[in-house]
């Protein structure tokens, strides 16, 4: 496992290290629910193999499996995974999702995907344009590549969002993946508003960048 300088300074922690103490922090980390971008941009689309990276919990890979897609969901955390096992059993969907235990900055995809989805994969110990053109490369052709992620004018006050170069828009996410014709076409790059609940049931504003685009030609 990679070793990672962390942001303050303080630890050399690996992610995976950082991510298990975080969600060790709390019984259970997030809703539990699909995040409501996947159901906007993926409910239509035809099941196919799908790939979640920084799954988390595994809500959005447990909705994708029971709408037909075989999923391949990839965490650092092994108690993140372990939770999403749990909840994929529970849900009788424990057959169609293989849980991978990687850490981004040295994972390599073994094969193409028909959806590859990134949910607020704002990572502490890695640059976003490094994990999320993992994302893109690993989209087949003809496949759809959905990002989704707290815009930089719109974060939860909760968490640690105080680093603005961890945040995007959906345009710099489109220039920064190259997500241009002829090799891909742009089907959404949007700033969307939403109010949520927080960990602690407080109520905020928050709002996402959302891009899906589908490569139109081969890498
Ligand atoms: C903010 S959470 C989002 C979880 C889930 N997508 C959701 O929307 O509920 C970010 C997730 O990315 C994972 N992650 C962060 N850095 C990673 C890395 N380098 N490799 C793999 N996963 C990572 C974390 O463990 C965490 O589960």
């Amino acid at each position: 496992m990679t070793e990672h300088q962390h942001p303050d300074g303080e630890s050399n922690a690996t992610a995976a290290q950082q991510w298990d103490e975080t969600y060790r922090g709390r019984p259970r980390m997030w809703s539990g629910q699909p995040n409501p971008q996947l159901i906007a941009e993926a409910a239509y689309l035809p099941p196919g193999t799908a790939l979640d990276l920084g799954c988390g919990e595994g809500a959005d890979a447990i909705w994708l499996a029971g709408r037909g897609w075989m999923v391949t969901a990839l965490d650092v955390s092994a108690v993140a995974l372990e939770r999403a096992t749990a909840h994929a059993q529970e849900n009788g969907q424990g057959a169609n999702i293989e849980w991978v235990q990687q850490d981004l900055a040295t994972w390599v995809p073994a094969q193409l995907f028909d959806l590859v989805t990134a949910q607020f994969l704002h990572s502490t110990v890695m640059p976003w344009q490094q994990a999320l053109q993992l994302a893109a490369a690993a989209v087949r052709t003809g496949g759809t590549l959905l990002v989704v992620g707290h815009h930089p004018d719109g974060l939860p006050p909760w968490g640690q969002h105080h680093a603005p170069e961890r945040f995007y828009t959906a345009e710099e996410l489109a220039r920064e993946l190259g997500i241009e014709a002829p090799e891909w076409g742009l089907d959404v790059a949007d700033t969307r508003h939403r109010s949520i609940i927080g960990p602690d049931g407080e109520a905020a504003d928050v709002t996402d960048a959302v891009l899906r685009a589908t490569r139109m030609e081969a890498h």
